[in-house]
Parts: C-alpha cells; structure tokens; sequence
C-alpha cells in the first residue's frame, strides 16, 4: 500500500477527519497512548442498503456474526437485514440480548446436545445440520422437548468448479456439512426419527470465503440452486430456501475487492433465480459487510533502528488484530500526524522511509505491516489501520501478555438517524 497517498485520502475525507478530531480529542483527555477499535456504523448501514438495493427478488441477506460480533453492529444492522447467522450458543445469546424473535441461523460443526437444546428452547429459526449425528441429535432433543426443528442441510459438494481462494470449506475434504451422497440416509432419519417435529426446510452451502470473482461466485450460486432442485426431485422433498453463505471477497493489498453490482446483476439475469419461484435464496456474509468500516489506531510508542532497518512499536497489534498474522499479510494503514510530545528530549522522527510496523508483544510475529513506504512517522502519530472490522478483534488472543484492550468508539448517523455526514458523532461504548 502507498501510505503516502492513503495518508492525504484519508485525512481529507469525512471518515477520516472525524477519526482525526478523534484522535486530538483523546490526547487532551489521557497521556496514556491511543489504542482503539472505531467502528463506523453510518457506513455498515449505507454498505447493507446498497447491498439490498441490487439484490434479485425472492433473495434476502442475513449477517454472520463471527465477522463482527460487536452488539452496537447487532443492533445497527438489526433493521436492515432478515436476521443473523450465528456459529456457536455463545454467538445465539449475543442476538438474542439484541432481539427476542431476529430470525437466527444456527451453524457451525461441533455442535453440543446443550448448544441445540438451548437452541431450541431460545427459538432458533433454523439450524444448519453438520453431520448424521448431528440430526439424530437434533430429531431425538425436538422429541424431548416436543418443539419443531426447522433445519437445512449443509452440503459439501463434490466439484471442482468452486472458485479458489484462500479459505475454503467445500468441493474438498473437511470438516463442514455433508456430502452430498448423505443426503438420502439424512432424509430418512428425519422421516423415521423426527417424528413430524424435524421439517427440513432446504439446502445451506459455505464453501469459500473471501471470493473476490463476481462473474465465478454467481455461477457457484447457480449451481447450488440446480442442485438443490435435482435433490428436491429425487428424495420428493419440499424445498423452500436454498442459503448459498457468505464469502464474498474484501482486499487488503489495494487490489479490486468483490464487485456485488456485478454479481447481483448476474444473478437477476439467470435462469436459476429467475425460477425461484416461492422459494428463497438466503447470503449470510461477514466480512463484506464490515471489514472496510472498522479502524483499529494505535499510537507509535517507540521508533528505532536494528540491523539497518526501522521499526515502529505500536501501543497495541497482533493481540488485538490478528488478521495480519492469521493471513500472513501487510495490512493497510495512514498515519495521523500528532502535535503531542510531553518530553524534554528529541521526538524520533523518519522521513521518505521504510518502516515496519511491530506491536507490543514479546514475540517477532507481531508485526502489522513489514517495509512499509512512509512520507513521515513521528513516535507519538498514531497509525490507522483500515479494513478492521472484520476479523480483526474476534480472532484475536487478547489477554497474551496482559496489555490493557483498546477502546471502543462508534461513528453514529446523529440523533435523526440522517444518512448524512454532517450528523456524525463519535460515541464512546
Ligand atoms: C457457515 C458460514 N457462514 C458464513 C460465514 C461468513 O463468511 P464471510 O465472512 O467470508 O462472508 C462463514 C465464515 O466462515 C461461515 O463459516
């Protein structure tokens, strides 16, 4: 990334500006150095009308929540999307303080008999079965506590059409869903033991994430709904929702992330979705929805030279975003220029240099940006990582070395809920 050039970008719109009175707000107020998440809400919600704006009919978006399971992004989303997708019982209570009856889809392998009982009892919607086990599981607990399950079976197809990317769940051997050969034994268990009180209501795919191939994700999208229609003719089934998942790309090296105009245009215009017909065609993306609205700032304590090379010591890193480590990727950032500096001797200074932006950890994998091109870096700036809203804190090992966490700030659409700039204020949690 060319942080000279994202430096001025940055500084000089709305978001920016608004990071950077932030920043000067938060020095006359602590010594201590800034370490905080800021996460736009004004701009998750602009992201999710356009989003909606192109979407076919008969097609509907939930929000993954491992991406950011943040209540205030819950809450903000809340109005927008049908529901939320959640992986564990942990993630299901988190909706459940936002909203008693959000429609919420319970995925993810591994699931405990306590995790579906509870489940069941907390009004999941749906539950996205992993494995034969899993549904016996499922048929003999909604017979005990004489509840409806509505499930979906999730399917790891056998092709290798997939598109590739870095992370992948399906069209290989893993852990997730069911092959598709399963899918007769698992319709006869939920004839022989559900008992009437299991409905399978469809199909549920994840096969990838971070697709950045509009034009190869439709054509996945196409062919889990042919699937789904050949599956429903054979076992005489009912299908009323296919969900094709998330994984819909976002770039860090500057690169063109995933073009949804393209792909929602694809899809309006294929014979797939145009036979929808009653049933519903569900995306349950994370990262699309809130990776380019998160910033993690943190303050450069230390500047210092090793080896002929410089280094940057933030108040902060990999233990509060790991993506970097976990992706093994330079992650994009600006600096803010800051006018603090409290010490009677000389303030570090690098002019035109390369630099490498390390954390506090006691470890050399705690680095989030190698090399980097800087114009100017002072100790005391604060660095400005973008794209950290997915990802970023949630996989994160926050307590390794004891650091204090960062803060939590959130740019709001003012009192009216204007989708305008001018309202933004920034909220502390
Ligand atoms: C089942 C399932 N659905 C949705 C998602 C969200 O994926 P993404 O953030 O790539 O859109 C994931 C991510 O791993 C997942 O496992």
């Amino acid at each position: 990334m060319n942080e000279i050039n994202e430096t001025k970008e940055m500084n000089e719109n709305e978001i920016g500006r608004t990071i950077q009175q932030w920043i000067a707000q938060r020095h006359r107020e602590s010594s201590d150095p800034v370490c905080a998440y800021i996460y736009d809400l004004h701009g998750i919600r602009q992201n999710v009308r356009r989003m909606l704006g192109t979407m076919p009919q008969g097609t509907h978006l939930f929000y993954a929540i491992k991406a950011n399971p943040d209540r205030r992004i819950i809450e903000a989303l809340l109005p927008l999307v049908k529901g939320f997708e959640v992986a564990s019982f942990g993630e299901l209570a988190k909706v459940r303080e936002v909203s008693a009856d959000v429609p919420v889809l319970f995925g993810g392998p591994g699931k405990k008999e306590s995790e579906l009982a509870g489940a069941i009892r907390l009004n999941v919607s749906y539950i996205h079965v992993e494995s034969l086990l899993e549904l016996r599981k499922i048929a003999m607990l909604a017979k005990q506590l004489d509840k409806m399950v509505s499930v979906l079976l999730r399917i790891n197809l056998r092709t290798s059409t997939l598109p590739k990317t870095h992370i992948t769940m399906g069209g290989r051997p893993s852990p997730f869903g069911l092959d598709e050969e399963l899918i007769e034994e698992a319709v006869s268990i939920i004839r022989e033991e559900g008992e009437s009180r299991v409905d399978l209501c469809g199909f549920h795919f994840h096969s990838l994430s971070n697709n950045t191939q509009a034009e190869l994700h439709a054509e996945m999208v196409q062919l889990y709904l042919r699937k789904a229609e050949q599956w429903q003719q054979a076992y005489g089934l009912n299908v009323r929702i296919v969900n094709a998942g998330g994984g819909f790309g976002v770039t860090y090296d500057g690169s063109h992330g995933f073009d949804w105009e393209r792909f929602t245009s694809l899809l309006s215009q294929s014979e797939a979705v145009q036979m929808l017909g009653d049933k519903q065609l569900w995306f349950e993306p994370g990262r699309y929805v809130v990776a380019d609205y998160g910033y993690y700032a943190a303050e450069v304590v230390d500047i210092k030279q090793s080896h002929q090379e410089w280094f940057a010591v933030i108040r902060g890193g990999t233990h509060h975003n790991r993506l970097p480590a976990s992706w093994g990727h330079d992650h994009p950032f600006y600096v803010v220029h800051t006018e603090r500096w409290p010490y009677p001797f000389a303030r570090p200074e690098l002019h035109e240099a390369y630099v490498t932006i390390a954390g506090e950890l006691c470890t050399p994998k705690d680095r989030m940006h190698a090399n980097a091109s800087v114009d100017r870096l002072r100790a005391g700036d604060v660095v400005v990582f973008v794209k950290s809203g997915a990802y970023c804190w949630t996989i994160s090992h926050h307590d390794f070395l004891g650091h204090p966490h960062p803060q939590f700030y959130y740019v709001t659409e003012g009192e009216h809920d204007e989708p305008t700039y001018d309202a933004v204020h920034v909220q502390h949690s």
